[in-house]
C-alpha cells in the first residue's frame, strides 16, 4: 500500500495511519537540513545593519557557547531570528514554536518573548516605551530573558568579532532535535 483510500480522515484504518506516520517520519528526516536551510535564508544584506542576520544568529550562538550555556540555549541563540524572513513582526513567537518540541519552558518562553525584551535598547529612540519588557516583571524568567538580549543578542551585531560558522554549530542542532522526533513522543502525548 502506498496511498490510504480515504478522502476524510474519520473514514482512515489504523493500517493507514501507520502508513501516514511511517511516511511522515522518513520525511521529518531531513528536518534539521531544512531548518539550516531556511536559517541560510537571512545570509543577505537589508543594508543598516553591519552584519547581515545570518552572521547575527551565528555570533549570538557563538557568544552563548562562549559563555558556557547549554546545548538547547545554544540552538535557541543560533535559532533566535530564523522567523525574521516569513514573520517579522512576531518572529519570536515563530522561532519558539520551532525549537518548542526540543527545548525546556524556559528556553521557549524566552526565545518567543525576546523581540519585547530587545525593545528596551531601542523602542525609546522610535518613540515607544524601552520598558515594555516590564509587564513580565514578575515573571520566573524575566531575569533570563533580560540575561539572553543583553549578553547573546543586542550585542551580537560586530562585524569584528571572531564568530563561529554554522558547521560548528550544525552538530548541536542535530542532537536536540534527533533526541526526540517521534510523532508518538510528540504529539500522541497528552497536553
Ligand atoms: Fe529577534
Ligand atoms: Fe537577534
Amino acid at each position: 500500500m502506498k496511498y490510504v483510500n480515504w478522502t476524510r480522515m474519520e473514514d482512515g484504518t489504523k493500517e493507514e495511519f501507520d502508513l501516514i506516520m511511517d511516511l511522515e517520519e522518513r520525511a521529518n528526516a531531513d528536518l534539521v537540513d531544512r531548518v539550516l536551510e531556511h536559517l541560510k535564508l537571512l545570509d543577505v544584506d537589508w543594508g543598516g545593519y553591519r552584519i547581515n542576520r545570518y552572521q547575527h544568529s551565528l555570533q549570538s550562538a557563538t557568544r552563548a557557547y562562549h559563555d558556557g550555556a547549554d546545548d538547547e540555549m545554544i540552538v535557541a541563540a543560533l535559532l533566535h531570528d530564523i522567523g525574521d524572513t516569513i514573520s517579522p513582526y512576531n518572529h519570536g513567537e515563530l522561532a519558539a514554536a520551532i525549537l518548542k518540541p526540543y527545548v525546556s519552558e524556559r528556553v521557549h518562553w524566552i526565545v518567543a518573548n525576546h523581540a519585547t525584551f530587545q525593545g528596551y535598547y531601542y523602542n525609546h529612540h522610535l518613540g515607544g516605551d524601552r520598558n515594555a519588557r516590564d509587564r513580565f516583571k514578575d515573571h520566573a524568567w524575566y531575569g533570563d530573558c533580560v540575561y539572553f538580549c543583553h549578553h547573546y543578542d543586542q550585542n551580537s551585531f560586530d562585524p569584528d568579532y571572531e564568530t563561529k560558522s554554522l558547521d560548528f554549530f550544525e552538530p548541536y542542532v542535530r542532537r536536540l532535535f534527533n533526541g526526540k522526533n517521534t510523532h508518538l513522543e510528540l504529539n500522541l502525548a497528552a497536553e
